[in-house]
This record gives C-alpha cells, structure tokens and sequence, in this order.
C-alpha cells in the first residue's frame, strides 16, 4: 500500500530556538523527511533564528550535521539535502530587544503560508508574540507553534494563554502534545469511529477497565535540572497519557473537525474525578546497571520527585461511570512500550461450566512496533473435552499494510505539515490544556501539603511494588510491561 503524498503550500517557517535540542533531533531532520517524500514545496524557506552568532552558511552547516546524526534512513540522501539546505537562513535574534527582528522581515515572502515555531522557553513566549507584532510579521493568517510545558500550574497556563492571547486568535495558536502525532495514536480515532464492531461495547456495561501505559528505559539523563522541576505527573500525565485517555474516552464527534473533536475531549477532562491519594503510587528509580540513581542525576539527594507514577481515574460521566481507567508512566522501566488495553468484562453466564477467567482485551500498541491485538476465547484445540483457552487476533501494522504499515513519520513532522496545512484538529485548544491543570494542580499539591515521598523502584524493574498493589486491590493486574 503507498500513501499519498500531498504537498502543502509553500510556506515561510521561523524555528525560534532553531539552533536547540528540539530542532536538531526532531524539526529539523523531520522538515527533511518531508521535503524528501514531495510534501515539503522545494519553494517553502525555513529560518532558523536563535541568539547564537552564526550565519546561513553555518546554519547549513548545522541542520547537515543534524540530519547526518538524527535522520535515520534520509541521512545519506546527499542530492535531496543539497537542495533542502538551499531553503535553509539564519538570523541571530534577541527575543527581549532589537536585534535580528528587521532581517527577518526581510526574508519574509508575501502569499506565503507563514509560520512560527516558538522552540524555546515558555517565558519568552509572550515575548516574541509581541516582537512579531510590533515588527509587523504576522497577519491574520499566520500561526505560532507552541511546545509544551505550556505552563506548570493552572495560574501559568493561563497567563501564557492570556500573553498569546493578546496577539493571536486561538485559530492561530498551536499548542503540540506530540503524542497526537503519532500514527497509532490517530488511529485510535480510526478504530473507534470508523468501526461498528466496537463502538457498541464501548462502555462501562462491557468495559471491566482500561490501562494505559507509557513505560520508558531511559532515564532523566541531561534534563535533570527540568525534570526535578516538573516529574513525571507534569512531564508526562498532565498532556501525554491525558491526551490519550481522552481519546479512548471521549464521545463521537459529529465529525473530525478541529473544534468538535477538541469539544470532546474536553468534557472528558472536565468529567475526571479527583483522584484520592490512596489511588496514586510515585516512585523513584534506584541506581542500576543502566546508570545512577534518579536523586543523583537531578543532584539531590532529597529530592521527592517522581520518575514513575501509576494512578486510578474515575470518569464521571454516563458512559464510564463505575468502570476505572489505569495510568502508568516511567522512566527506567523494564521496557520501553506505550500501550493501552481496553479489558472487557466476563460474561456474565458460561455455558460451558466452571473455567478459568477468560476476557476479551483488546490491545492498542502505539510503540514500538504500532499495532493491534484482541484478544479471543477460542476452543483449546485436541479431544480434552470443552476447554477454553485464550489466544490473540493479532494484527501489526507493519505485516498488514506493508512498509506503509510500518511507515516511521515522525510525530513532528505530521504536525508541521498540519500546521501549515492549517488543521488544528491534533492540537491542543487553551481551554483544554487549563482543564488538563485544573485537574492536576490539586493532586500535585496536595503532595507538597502532606510531604508525600515517593517509594523507590529498581531500575529495569516494572516500577514500585505498590502499584502492583493499587490493582491488587480492586482484584486487577497490570498487563506486563515488554517491547
Ligand atoms: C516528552 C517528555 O514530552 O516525551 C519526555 O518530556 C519523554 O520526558 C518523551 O521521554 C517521550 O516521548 P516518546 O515519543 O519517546 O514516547
């Protein structure tokens, strides 16, 4: 099966911050992919604008050695990147003063799409919203790109909102959860609205409960000062699995339109409940084999945030009450694996006499290798009489459409298209993302008040022995946690 490629309007992208982390292994690398598959126009032009002192040619230099140690299988295509260097310009600017800004409106092209992606601090946002105002770059149609965190509390979010806010129409505003990029994440979507087969089930008439896991085996490495800030509910529950949840969650949309589907997913947020403390695990990975101990790589030795967090979330709302969603996420974990299971109820009558518990699950892998499972209760096979066994339907991407199944786009990349294309349906909307703190920030403090401390877990293990527990409880397990 081939995809099809269709270009997007040339366009004009400013990478703020084009000089950083972001824009090395991601942006830039995933722009070059795109440009090679025929959807970047070879007319668009991307300015890389950065305080460092460097010029085009430099900057060419860089974005080469970029794509050389992130762009995977493009890396080597030397015609394609000698032609997409030629898009490439540099302006070295200063987002609080005066430098830089009047050579960026000078390579500015009128009927351009025009686009800037603010990869940098969340408090140079407002800033460069207003720069670009008073310099006269944007108009109504252009967009910003937003990275996350988009603030650290509800009160932050909502001054970062209100600083964009000032500027830009919320039609302009691009708030990336790469999580929405990813393929399987949209398909998700897929499986629930474009099938019958599953959207009757989906309640909590069948729906015993679902898990969600984001399971990671790196560790904080380098981000340790950023991570000790913000831990694993901030870093990764507040935006990632939040996204998630609300997709598996949601109503059907009337139809896949940025506001309805953002509609949605809203309610899902403003439907959670509080989450009791005695429904949360924190954890904190202990030093192993695969490096030092969390304490050690933030540089504290009393630090109480976590790495790890598992949680149980009621939704109240008609369609889930009474059936329990599982969160979990971590780093330094067994093994790295993002995946959800929706685990369906027993039957209530079995014909065929006492069994053991058999349930359908049906199993959503977003990575690594994105596919399918669900699993079915089938006849054990052999003449021992009637006994039941269960066994998986079992469908990767990759085996069931070919090298499209297994196609490695990037989730910054479809984004960047999306931007451009002016789609804001992946995004996130402000008042989704206040929600999303709205429901956080209560939880995180309550933590601060009692002094809570997080339990420690073995590196390489599956996290704390306490989250086992928080199943236990309700006479669950966690699915294994494997790549
Ligand atoms: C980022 C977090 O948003 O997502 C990281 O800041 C995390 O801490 C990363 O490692 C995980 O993304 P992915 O795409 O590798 O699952």
């Amino acid at each position: 099966m081939v995809s099809r490629v269709i270009p997007v309007d040339p366009f004009d992208l400013v990478i703020f911050g084009g000089t950083g982390d972001l824009a090395r292994r991601k942006i830039l690398p995933g722009l070059f992919r795109r440009f090679c598959a025929g959807q970047m126009p070879p007319e668009a032009c991307v300015v890389g604008a950065a305080r460092a002192d460097m010029d085009t040619d430099g900057y060419r230099a860089f974005v080469g050695e970029a794509i050389a140690e992130f762009g995977g299988d493009i890396a080597n295509d030397t015609e394609n990147l000698g032609a997409f260097l030629q898009r490439m310009s540099y302006v070295s600017i200063d987002a609080r003063g005066e430098k830089g800004w009047s050579e960026l409106a000078g390579l500015m092209r009128e009927g351009m799409v025009r686009a800037f992606y603010f990869s940098v601090a969340p408090g140079l946002f407002g800033d460069l919203a207003e720069r670009l105002n008073q310099h006269g770059l944007t108009d109504a149609d252009s967009r910003i790109v937003v990275e996350k965190p988009f603030g650290r509390d509800l009160a932050t979010a909502k001054e970062l909102n209100r600083d964009l806010a000032a500027y830009f129409d919320e039609g302009q505003i691009y708030r990336i959860d790469h999580y929405l990029g990813k393929e399987t994440v949209q398909n998700l979507m897929a499986v629930r609205f474009g099938n019958m087969l599953f959207e009757p089930l989906w309640n909590s008439q069948y729906v015993d409960h679902i898990q969600i896991t984001v399971a990671e085996t790196v560790g904080v490495g380098g981000r340790g000062e950023y991570y000790d800030k913000s831990g694993a509910m901030r870093d990764m529950v507040q935006n990632h699995l939040m996204q998630l949840l609300c997709l598996i969650a949601m109503e059907p949309p009337s139809k896949f339109d940025p506001d309805a589907v953002r509609d949605e997913k809203l309610k899902v947020i403003r439907a959670l409940d509080a989450v009791e403390p005695h429904h949360i695990v924190r954890g904190q990975y202990e030093a192993g084999e695969e490096g030092p101990s969390f304490r050690e790589e933030v540089n504290d030795p009393r630090s109480r945030t976590e790495s790890y967090i598992a949680m149980k979330i009621g939704v109240s709302n008609w369609r889930w009450a009474g059936t329990p969603f599982y969160l979990r996420t971590g780093k330094r974990l067994k093994a790295r694996c993002s995946e959800i299971h929706v685990v369906f109820k027993e039957l209530n009558h079995s014909i065929f006499g006492e069994q053991e518990d058999h349930r359908n699950v049906l199993s959503i892998r977003l990575q690594p290798n994105e596919g399918m499972t669900l699993g079915v209760t089938i006849k054990e096979p052999g003449p021992g009489g009637m006994r039941l066994v269960d066994v998986p339907l079992d469908m990767s991407f990759a085996d069931a459409l070919g090298a499209d199944g297994a196609d490695q786009t990037d989730a910054y990349e479809r984004l960047i298209m999306d931007v451009i294309r002016g789609n804001q349906t992946l995004f996130m909307r402000g008042d989704e993302v206040e929600a999303a703190w709205a429901w956080t920030d209560p939880i995180i403090n309550g933590w601060h008040t009692r002094g809570d401390v997080p339990k420690t877990y073995d590196s390489g293990s599956e996290g704390p022995v306490d989250a086992v527990q928080l199943l236990a409880r309700d006479t669950r397990v966690w699915r294994k946690v494997s790549s």
